[in-house]
């Protein structure tokens, strides 16, 4: 984070689990203060009462769905009346579909898109003008190394959903240059949390190669640091594996890289 991160209030998304319990957890043993959202009150509760005992920081708990479109303005609203100023996004909720296009419900992915893009669209846009009038603000677009690859088949909105962040996020980045705002979209790979239980995939994934699986407290410390320098890239891949990947699929033929995800997609998406 920024030289004078402590003391500031983050807002977390899909804070009662995984990632987002991980900021929870890094944020606040830095002196910041946090408000926690996400559908698992209880979850979510246990954690503040944690962070506030062990690092003294006031933690707050406003239980959302973000399927819902009126989530965004009602959290705004609420941080609002309780009179909290939001210093730090962490825009992280998150989850996965399987199945091809017509496999899930409509519905499904209407949910999928509102909690995947617009929400997070909508929370930057009722949060930036607040942290543009201070001159401090720090955003993070929980992507993923999904958006930089190429698209494979199953899950189809997922890969779409998240290189919709990460272009957001570097137009984001560069229209606040020079408003002390900073906006990071975070690319990580497979990383252990509850993530590929609740796609449903935990046994397909379980197959890849172990060095292939990250640690969410590496994960989230290295987006923490990233966001410390004052020239770092808008678009942060955590660990080494992946930056390696990312060169190398970059320079690799697209025809051969199409034909990589293709054979590859077997082994962590579901397709039916
Ligand atoms: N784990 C990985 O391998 C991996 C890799 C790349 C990117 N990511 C991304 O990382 C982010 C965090 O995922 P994770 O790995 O930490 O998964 P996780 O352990 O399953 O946590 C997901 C969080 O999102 C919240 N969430 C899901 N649907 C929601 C909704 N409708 N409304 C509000 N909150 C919702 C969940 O809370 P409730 O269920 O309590 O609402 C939970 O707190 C996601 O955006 C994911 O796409 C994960």
């Amino acid at each position: 984070m920024q030289a004078e991160t402590v003391n500031k209030t983050a807002l977390i998304t899909g804070a009662s689990a995984g990632l987002g319990a991980e900021y929870a957890r890094q944020l606040a043993a830095l002196g910041n203060n946090l408000v926690l959202t996400a559908r698992r009150t209880e979850r979510m509760e246990t954690l503040a009462s944690e962070l506030t005992a062990k690092f003294g920081v006031k933690v707050q708990v406003y239980p959302a769905d973000l399927a819902d479109p009126d989530s965004p303005q009602r959290l705004c609203a609420q941080l609002a009346t309780d009179n909290i100023d939001i210093d730090i996004l962490i825009n992280n909720a998150g989850y996965g579909v399987t199945g091809t296009l017509n496999v899930p419900e409509w519905n499904a992915h209407q949910d999928f898109m509102q909690v995947m893009v617009n929400a997070v669209v909508e929370l930057c846009y009722l949060l930036l003008p607040s942290m543009q009038q201070r001159g401090f603000g720090e955003i993070v677009n929980v992507a993923s190394m999904a958006a930089i690859l190429p698209g494979a088949p199953g899950h189809t909105l997922y890969a779409a959903s998240k290189a919709f962040l990460v272009r957001f996020s570097e137009s984001l980045a560069m229209e606040n240059i020079n408003t002390g705002v900073k906006v990071q979209a975070l690319c990580p790979g497979f990383t252990y949390t509850e993530f590929h239980d609740v796609t449903g995939t935990r046994e397909q994934v379980s197959k890849m190669p172990d060095k292939l699986w990250l640690n969410a407290s590496d994960v989230i410390s290295y987006s923490l640091e990233e966001l410390k320098h004052k020239n770092s890239l808008p678009v942060v891949i955590p660990g080494r594996q992946y930056r390696s990947i990312e060169r190398f699929m970059r320079w690799m033929p697209r025809r051969m890289a199409y034909k990589t995800m293709l054979k590859r997609a077997k082994t962590f998406r579901q397709v039916d």
